[in-house]
């Protein structure tokens, strides 16, 4: 099995196993893709780093000319070191501290995603202090459902993102009055891996109206974000229609002078990843049989955390009966499981696999849970493969203790 005309066994055999594999030529496909499906020349795709922060994956998007949407002070670190500019950063997060706040402030990036009235009032504080006006859009929750895992849904009052529209108003209408505040824009973002247009529709009416109503007092919105959550196929198979996506979002804003912002984590970079993994044991119950291979839930958390189906590949060719089998990882964990009942013809010890769709949340949501160091990164870009993070030693475990 070949990535981009790159054997993934060699690369197993040269930096080992488990390994993320990326494609560069897949991501600026997709990001092409998601330019034409916009079709508006006045349009920002701001991709959400949390999804994968390697820098060579982000010089990659920078290159192509898109923003970055950050959650932490590290991001915009990594944002910053991978080439994006900060005109086109957004910092969003219900949690900033006002360290982050003074280093993004400093730092001069597009604007700040406020979360709450507290939130406004201490980077009103930072901004004061550093004696600059911080640019900024309230993240308002349109109380909207998106039908996705409850772990990753955030677009409703139940969750703890997001300001109610009334309370978005009251927070406008106050930084209006405000020297160091400057409302520039209005965001929402409905959750994760949604796969029907129509919740987008419903939250952009929603954030719309609030723009005409504060437009009356004086406010001047330069841009609408609808976030990110763009979902793409697993082993379902299920997706996002991407073109339907961007015409419910395009015909809202004809004749709008607004620019449309979008913070795309999975759906740009998703699809160019896998996990490659080797076959380490197989045994059986009375009631199940099970391969062990030597990815881990710390590798991949998303099964275990999300009972999400990646689809699973066998880079080494083997035909044969399929047979039903778990496949689970070395973690002393129950929950560190891929995929449960899977039907393929039966891996042999030493085999490799390829864990699909790996090129989100994968690497990012990593840990070193049970000591065992994180895995490799490699970027396959114009057919040639490079090493983009080592695999973390031994020594790299216990370097920090005291
Ligand atoms: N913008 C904001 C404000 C976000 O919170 C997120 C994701 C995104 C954009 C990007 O969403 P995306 O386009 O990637 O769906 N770990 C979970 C996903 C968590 C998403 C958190 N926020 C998973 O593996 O499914």
């Amino acid at each position: 099995m070949k990535l981009d005309g790159v054997s993934l066994a060699s690369l197993a055999r040269k930096y080992g196993t488990p390994l993320y594999v990326y494609s560069a030529k897949t991501v600026r496909t997709r990001y092409a893709r998601l330019i034409r499906a916009i079709n508006r020349s006045d349009s920002l795709i701001c991709y959400a780093l949390k999804a994968n922060s390697n820098k060579a994956l982000g010089r990659v998007l920078s290159g192509l000319g898109a923003g970055a949407d950050i959650v932490s002070g590290g991001e915009l670190d990594r944002a910053l070191a991978a080439g994006f500019k900060p005109e086109r950063i957004v910092f969003s997060g219900v949690g900033k501290t006002q360290e982050e706040m003074r280093a993004a402030l400093k730092r001069k990036i597009l604007a700040f995603h406020v979360e709450s009235g507290e939130e406004l009032t201490a980077l009103e504080t930072v901004a004061r202090r550093l004696n600059v006006r911080a640019p900024f859009s309230i993240r308002v929750n349109p109380d909207v459902k998106a039908d996705t895992h409850h772990h990753i849904t955030t677009g409703m009052s139940e969750n703890k993102f997001g300001v109610e529209s009334a309370e978005a108003a009251a927070l406008y209408e106050r930084a209006l009055r405000s020297k160091w505040l400057e409302p520039i824009g209005i965001q929402c973002h409905l959750g994760s891996q949604i796969v029907d247009p129509a919740p987008y529709g419903k939250a952009l009416d929603h954030l719309l109206r609030i723009v005409d109503r504060l437009s009356k007092k004086g406010a001047r919105f330069r841009y609408v974000d609808v976030g990110g959550g763009i979902g793409i196929p697993y082993a379902s198979g299920k997706k996002m229609a991407v073109d339907r996506f961007a015409a419910t979002i395009r015909k809202r804003l004809e004749n709008r002078p607004l620019t449309l912002l979008l913070e795309p984590g999975r759906w740009l970079v998703g699809p160019a990843g896998v996990l490659v993994t080797e076959t380490l044991y197989r045994k059986k119950t009375s009631s199940r049989r099970f391969v062990v291979v030597d990815a881990g839930m710390n590798d991949l958390l998303r099964p275990a955390l999300y009972d999400a189906e990646h689809t699973i590949t066998s880079v080494t060719p083997r035909r044969g009966k399929k047979e039903r089998f778990d496949l689970v990882g070395p973690v002393c964990e129950t929950a560190d499981r891929f995929v449960k009942g899977l039907m393929m013809p039966l891996p042999r010890p030493g085999d490799l696999l390829a864990i699909g769709e790996a090129g989100a949340y994968g690497f990012s949501m990593s840990s070193t849970y049970n000591s065992r160091p994180r895995p490799a990164e490699v970027l396959i870009d114009a057919a040639k493969a490079k090493l983009v993070r080592r695999r973390q030693r031994l020594s790299d475990l216990t370097r920090d203790e005291r």
